[in-house]
Parts: structure tokens; sequence; C-alpha cells
């Protein structure tokens, strides 16, 4: 698809070339005054060097104030459309002077860039842009680029995260982009854009990302930053925009001493588009521990430390924006800034936790790096059902009994991850998968004096259960060998989470009111993720804008069910209905906090279950540094005065045009 995708971008350079001949070009004048077409030969990136060998590659090439007024001396055509942004009221461009109604810039809109100014964009970045090709545009006969081996490959591998990362448009919940152009219905004429973007910039330097800013910025466009594209809530996704695609800023720099106020010790400067397995793989060269998610695939620098990020290791260090030392940023008005305890503090607060596509573009953060240490824990797969040696009964009984000791496992600093699902229609038993259950630094003598109290009362019960032990001498192989590879990109699927703080523990009426309510859902067909953990923020790490909900948390649930392909619009409103009102209203009484990044799209009051107690300051941060409204994502922070045109109050897709909605 990255061959598929040059060849594009080729193409939108190439667009403009019989106009070329036509003397119709945008040009360019030369130092003698002549006036000549702008092209590859004649007009270079809009890049300046700013030599700084400490600094990341993709950091060292800017768009400066110096860079724009050499083109404007050169005049280059449609050269306005890539200034910075001012903070003046004069600017027609800021969201309080649009009405309410306004939409977007849209393909077929009289300020729609027209291909000659799409091909001026591509060619001060360097040859960056990509026109969007589908990734299952190949398995369609009426599409330009179809190749039945290449559309063999994709569906063979579709539910691996990688196929989806390597793409600069794939989402890995592609009900939000109208499920359009599924490779696997490549005999049908469903190919069209949907909730594609129409255009992509492949970032490699920060200028290109600068220059995306500027061009979408002026131009009113709809911009959204695509990474992985693991977003649950079709946050990477957006018709007609256009996108800044970080997943090539893959550097990664081991600094063995870096000095903070609050920080003293080694840590690794990330680029933007550095992956969870990758962070994991350069820790372990350097004999250090970092903090990640679970999932290999998921983007550090990207949607999981914006959007606060849990860990196998935030029992012990916090969540993954507790990690972070500082952040190098693209601003929406197109600067490019640090931010750290002692510079753009108000940004450094909000960047960790406050949430991805709202405040800028991260080009690259650093991150603590930890010590080496024991790891130890079980996994184990039990079943329940008459085909068992488990009654559904005896299950439910072990889990209560499990869940009631999360508060003194959470003070332990444990991972428990697990899931738990259905196993056919409802009586047909239940899979649970401890996936796994882990601690840092103990070893596993230790974790089995832990768990012996609960494995002795799921005895007493006649709970069958084998759990299978394991202890390594360092992060990289406990988590190589016992963590799952997810599977993605599941058509049909939605997902909602809840936190549920310790509180809910203190007595016990709630707390089996809250267990009981759990399993109802459960019993009606939902999915339960779980995660026992304390991501409490450790003493000394400076405040931070993450979801304060997270703060309370010693239980994390994702729930969610799919549904079966080309139901009714009816039967399809009933599904998301019960998950979002149904499902999540039984719980939200005894977890009113849900993690966002793992979050319903349809989330009632986001602002408080997403973000706690710190949704007016990051909303205060927001407006001060976007009054463009620039970026904009479903749930996002400042996301309430847009909606997404053509949607029904139960499901919002990003299949339409995004239109201002109030003031
Ligand atoms: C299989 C799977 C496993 C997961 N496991 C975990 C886990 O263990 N722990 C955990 O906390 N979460 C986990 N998540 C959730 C994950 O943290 C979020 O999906 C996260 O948003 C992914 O970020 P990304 O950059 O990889 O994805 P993307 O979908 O590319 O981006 C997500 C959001 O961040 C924005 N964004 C991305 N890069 C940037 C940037 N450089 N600057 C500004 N905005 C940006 C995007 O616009 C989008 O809004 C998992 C998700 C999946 C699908
Ligand atoms: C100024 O712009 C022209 C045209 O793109 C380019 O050839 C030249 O190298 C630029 N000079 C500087 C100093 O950036
Ligand atoms: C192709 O179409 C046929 C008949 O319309 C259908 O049965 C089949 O499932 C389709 N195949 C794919 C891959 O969509
Ligand atoms: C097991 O339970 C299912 C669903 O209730 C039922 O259909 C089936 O007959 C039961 N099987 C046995 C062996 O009891
Ligand atoms: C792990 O535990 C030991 C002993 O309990 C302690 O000395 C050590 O500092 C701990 N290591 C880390 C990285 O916390």
């Amino acid at each position: 698809m990255v061959v598929l995708s040059f060849q594009r971008a080729l193409l939108v350079a190439g667009a403009a070339l019989p106009l070329v001949q036509q003397g119709l070009a945008q040009t360019i004048k030369t130092p003698d005054g002549e006036v000549i077409p702008a092209n590859e030969d004649t007009l270079a990136p809009a890049a300046e060097p700013v030599a700084d060998s400490d600094t990341i590659e993709a950091d060292a090439l800017q768009l400066t104030e110096s860079v724009l007024a050499n083109l404007t001396a050169y005049e280059l055509s449609d050269i306005e459309l890539f200034k910075f942004g001012e903070e003046d009221d004069a600017d027609v461009t800021q969201v309080s002077k649009r009405t309410v109604g306004s939409c977007k810039t849209y393909p077929g809109d009289p300020k729609w860039p027209s291909r000659l100014t799409w091909g001026v964009f591509n060619l001060l970045t360097g040859g960056a842009l990509i026109e969007t090709v589908p990734i299952g545009a190949v398995c369609y006969p009426d599409q330009g680029v179809y190749d039945a081996e290449k559309c063999a490959e994709i569906i063979a591998h579709w539910t691996e995260s990688a196929t989806h990362e390597a793409d600069p448009t794939s989402a890995m919940s592609p009900l939000f982009q109208g499920e359009t152009c599924m490779p696997q219905n490549g005999n049908s004429s469903q190919c069209t854009l949907g909730g594609f973007p129409s255009y992509v910039v492949k970032a490699t330097s920060v200028y290109q990302i600068q220059l995306a800013i500027n061009f979408a910025r002026t131009l009113n466009l709809r911009l959204v930053v695509k990474n992985t594209g693991h977003d649950f809530l079709g946050k990477s996704l957006g018709y007609g925009s256009l996108s800044i695609w970080t997943h090539h800023l893959k550097e990664i720099r081991f600094r063995q001493s870096v000095k903070t106020p609050s920080y003293s010790g080694p840590a690794l400067e990330l680029g933007a588009g550095v992956t969870v397995g990758e962070l994991y793989a350069a820790a372990n060269k350097y004999g250090v521990t970092a903090v990640g998610g679970e999932c290999k695939g998921v983007g550090v620098a990207g949607g999981y430390i914006a959007g606060g990020g849990h860990s196998p290791l935030s029992g012990k260090y916090g969540l993954g924006s507790d990690q972070v030392l500082s952040i190098d940023v693209v601003l929406p008005n197109g600067r490019f800034v640090t931010a750290s305890e002692t510079q753009n503090q108000d940004l450094f607060w909000a960047l960790r936790g406050g949430g991805g596509s709202t405040f800028g573009v991260v080009t690259s953060l650093t991150v603590k790096a930890h010590p080496k240490m024991t790891f130890s824990g079980a996994t184990w797969v039990i079943n329940s059902g008459n085909d068992t040696a488990n009654s559904d009964e005896v299950f439910w009984k072990a889990m209560y009994a499990y869940w009631a000791r999360f508060p003194e496992y959470a003070e332990q600093d444990v991972y428990g991850y697990g899931s738990i699902f259905p196993r056919g229609p409802p009586g047909s038993g239940y899979a649970w998968s401890m996936l796994p259950w882990m601690v840092p630094n103990k070893t596993l003598s230790e974790f089995k004096a832990m768990v012996q109290p609960l494995f002795d009362e799921w005895t007493a019960l006649g709970f069958e259960f084998e759990p299978e032990y394991f202890e390594h001498d360092n992060f990289y192989d406990a988590w190589t060998s016992h963590f799952p590879t997810e599977a993605v990109a599941n058509s049909n699927l939605r997902t909602a989470s809840r936190l549920f703080p310790r509180s809910s523990w203190e007595d016990e009426e709630t707390r089996t009111a809250m267990f009981d309510a759990v399993r109802s859902v459960v019993e009606e067909g939902s999915a339960l993720i779980q995660y026992n953990m304390n991501p409490a923020a450790p003493a000394g790490t400076p405040a931070s804008g993450a979801n304060s909900h997270w703060r309370e948390a010693i239980w994390f649930g994702i729930m969610g069910t799919g549904w079966a392909p080309g139901i009714s619009q009816e039967e399809l409103e009933a599904v998301q209905r019960k998950i979002t009102d149904d499902w999540m209203g039984r719980l939200r009484p005894y977890g009113p906090g849900a993690y966002g990044n793992e979050g319903d799209v349809m989330e009632p009051d986001f602002a408080d279950a997403f973000f706690g107690e710190n949704y007016d300051r990051l909303l205060q941060i927001k407006r001060k540094v976007d009054p463009w409204d620039l970026f904009w994502a479903p749930t996002a922070v400042g996301s309430e005065r847009w909606s997404i045109a053509g949607q029904p109050d139960w499901l919002t897709l990003q299949t339409g045009k995004l239109c201002k909605v109030s003031n």
C-alpha cells in the first residue's frame, strides 16, 4: 500500500503538468524577475535545517519565518495559505467568526483547493502528499487499482494491526468510515471514500506537519491525525479531511541522564510514530524498563500518552502520561514548541492525558526509563458451562471472590488483565482468560503468596482452575511470552468502558450491587475485558490533565458487543442504545468515569467521564491554543460545538461534514 500510495503521490504532482504546459501553473519569480512554473526543479521543500545535534532528526527540519519570507520574495502562488496563525481578532478563520450551521470546507465547495494548489502543497512538503486510496480498493474491479494478489494479502492479514499501521488511512474500527470499501466485499461496488480523508501528508519531518496545519487552518479544512489507527471511536478518520500521518516518525534515542525539576535519571526520546513494541525492544536493548500499553502496535507518543495510557507497569509508575518529561509539538498556529515543566507549562499539563488531536500534533517526546526488575504472575483459561467442570453458578462465585479482593491487589501494584467472553448464546457458559495477571518487582514465591488466599477460597467452592505460573528477570521477556496478540479491525463491533473507583468497594451492599450489575451485562452477551490495577500518580509526578477518574480506579472494564452484518437500521439502533444507555446506564452509578481511549463514542457526559475534574481547565487551554477549532475529534476536549452532519443521535460515524452547532 505504501508503494501504491507513493504512485498516487506522484499523480497529485503530475496532475498539474498539462496545465504547466499551458502556462496556467502555480509560479515563482526568479531573482532575475523571470516568472517560471513551480515544479520539483524550481521549488525547494519549505524547510530550514535547525542545527542542533541533540535533536531527533525529524525535528531538525522546520518551517520558519525566513522560509516563508523567501517564498514570499519568490512570489510563489498560494504562499499566503502556508503562513502561521496569529491570535489577532481580525483573523476571520477563527471559529468565533463562523456562523452556526457553517461547515468545514469540503470537496465540491468553491473554496476547496484546486489540484494546482494541492500540487504546490505537495511540492513544499517535498512530495509527501498522498491522495487517499482506501486500503480495500485493490479488491474492487471497478477501482483503477484492482490487484487480486494484494487483495488476498490484505484479507489474509486483516486482523493484524500492522496491516493498518502501514496504510496511510486505514483505521482499526472500520465501523466509523461507514465500513466502505471493505476488502472482504470486493465484488460489490461499495468502494467510496466514506469517512476516509481526501489527502494525507506522510510526515517524516516537522516542517511538513507545520505546512499541513497552516494549509488546513487558512482553508478551513477538516484536519485529522493518524498514527497507527488503533482508535476505537473513529478519531483518526474524517470524511473530506486532510490527514497528518505520523507513523514514519520512528526515531528512538536513549539518554543516559536527563534532569528536570522533578526527575533525574535515564530517559528515552521517542518520535511520534514509535509503537509499544518498538519502545519495549529499545528499552530492553538499553537495559531499562519503559512504560507502554499491553498491545504491541499501539502508538506510544500518539493517542496512547495523549489519552493517559494504562500499562502493566501502572501500579508502580502510574499512567503512560506520567512518564513524560518533555514534549515537542506543532500547535494549531503552526508553530513548533517544546512543552515541559519549565516551558509552556499549561500545554505540558494538557498534553499529558488531555486527549489526542486536540492541542496540536506531537512530533516527539521524552519519557522516563526505569530500572530492570523481576516480573512474575500467571495465565489461565477457565471455562464454565454444563460441558465443563464449572457450573455458571460456581463460575460467578469464583469471579466475585476475585473481584472482592481488587483493593488488596491494587495495593500490590498488580496488572490483572483478563477477558471474559460468553461461549455462545445465553446458557452456553463463559471463557475467562487471564492474559496475564502480573506483578512488577515480585518473585514468583511472592506472587504465589499473594494469590493463595483466593485460590484456597476457589478450591473450597469447588472451582476448577489451573494456573500457569511464570517468572522473568526482565519486563521484555515477560511481555513477549505472556501477552496476547490482539485481533483488530473487526466490523460490526462497538465498545464502551467504565472506571470503577476504590470507593465502590467500601460497603458490601454497593460492592455486591456493582458485581451483580457487571454480571448481568455479561449474562446478556457483553464481553468484559477487565484490568485490576492502581494507576494513581506516583509521588513527585507533576500534575497533569489525565482523567481524574483514573486516579481513583482499581478496576477498568471494557464492554461491548457485535451484531450481524446487514441488520436493519432499527435493529442497529437497538444494539447501540443497549450498549450506551442500558448496559452503561446500569454500571455508571458504580463507575461514573470511563477511559476515553477505549471508551464509547456516544458516552453522554463525555466531558466528565473521560476527563473528570480536569475538563474545565483543559477546555480553557484548548480555546486559547486553538481559537480556530482546527483540531476536532469526537469526544475530544472542545468538540461539543461541532457535529458530523447527518448522524443519528445513537452513533456518530465519520462519514459526513463537520459543521458548527453552537458558539
Ligand atoms: C488492540 C488494542 C489494544 C490496546 N491496548 C491498550 C493498552 O494496553 N493501554 C492503553 O492505554 N490503551 C490501549 N489501547 C487504546 C489506545 O491507547 C488508543 O487506541 C490510542 O488512542 C491509540 O493511539 P495511536 O496513536 O496508536 O492511534 P491512532 O488511532 O492513530 O490515534 C488515536 C488518537 O490520537 C490522535 N493522535 C495520534 N497521534 C497523534 C499526535 N502525534 N499528535 C496528536 N494527536 C495524535 C489521533 O488523531 C486520534 O485522535 C488499545 C487499543 C487497541 C485497538
Ligand atoms: C528560496 O526559495 C527558492 C524557491 O523555492 C529556493 O530555490 C531557495 O533555495 C530558497 N532559499 C532559501 C535560503 O531558503
Ligand atoms: C460475492 O458475491 C456473491 C454473490 O453476490 C456472494 O455470495 C459472495 O459472498 C461475495 N463474495 C465476497 C468476497 O464478497
Ligand atoms: C447445556 O445447556 C444448554 C443450554 O442451556 C442445553 O441446551 C443443553 O442441553 C445442556 N447440555 C447438557 C448436557 O445438559
Ligand atoms: C524491587 O524490590 C526490591 C526489594 O523489595 C527493592 O530493593 C528494589 O529497589 C525494587 N526495585 C524497583 C525497581 O523498584
